[in-house]
């Protein structure tokens, strides 16, 4: 990837005005969206694996994982944890299918939309120990804040899932939303951190930083 990146741009300058709104909406209402087919299946195939290659095994989710770098650096640096990268994009997910049988044994990469994926996990009783939301798109105009994964309805749902959370931007005001968005919900703080990795754990957190873009993080302990 090019050191060349863009920050993103936006007329937000803070956390969005109805953030607040939104996740007390959210909140307060079931969210109903049928299950996709292919996200109960690709949620129940993963699943049968973990049982069958580690099942008392501490897990791990590496949610919107791209190509899978950070999973399999997690699942090497973890190697008494099963870990678990999902992404919806099959392309980006197959450019380390190639080398699969190089892959890290307590590894599982899997094609799903995670607004399924994280509520089927959640049905399924399934807690996490760590689960990491690496520079998700930021979308950063002011009218894509329900786009951003606090501002979605799934999100209450997936902090529901527990562990320690940590997400990784570019762009502080997501960060900083984020942290209300967590802070907000379940009690537990929250802070916008700045971030200078040793290495990079992402491509797109290479392809920032060698932009010179500034990093930052949310790390929570949930319940
Ligand atoms: C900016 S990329 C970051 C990829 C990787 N974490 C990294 O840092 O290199 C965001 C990723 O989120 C994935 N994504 C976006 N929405 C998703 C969804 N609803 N379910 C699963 N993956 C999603 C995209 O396919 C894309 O790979």
């Amino acid at each position: 990837m090019l050191a060349n990146s863009r920050l993103p741009t936006s007329a937000q300058t803070a956390i969005h005005e109805h953030l607040a709104t939104l996740l007390d909406r959210h909140v307060g209402s079931v969210f109903r969206k049928p299950y996709a087919d292919y996200n109960r299946a690709a949620c129940a195939a993963s699943l049968e694996r973990r049982e069958r290659v580690a099942p008392n095994s501490p897990l791990i989710l590496d949610s919107c994982c791209g190509v899978g770098e950070s999973s399999i650096a997690l699942a090497r640096a973890f190697p008494d944890h099963y870990v678990i990268g999902v992404d919806q994009s099959e392309s980006r997910l197959s450019r380390n299918t190639g080398g699969k049988s190089e892959l890290p044994p307590n590894l599982d990469l899997v094609r799903a939309d995670l607004v399924d994926y994280w509520r089927l996990l959640h049905d399924a009783g399934i807690r996490l120990e760590r689960h990491y939301l690496l520079y998700p798109n930021p979308w950063p105009k002011i009218g894509q804040l329900s786009r951003r994964w606090h501002g979605h309805p799934v999100f209450p749902i997936m902090l529901e899932l527990g562990g320690v959370l940590e997400c990784r931007s570019n762009w502080p005001i997501y960060i900083e939303e984020f942290c209300f968005a967590a802070e907000r919900l379940t009690q537990c703080p929250a802070e916008c951190q700045p971030y200078v990795p040793d290495q990079a754990l992402t491509p797109f957190e290479r392809k920032y930083f060698s932009s010179g873009h500034s990093l930052f993080r949310a790390i929570v302990q949930l319940p």
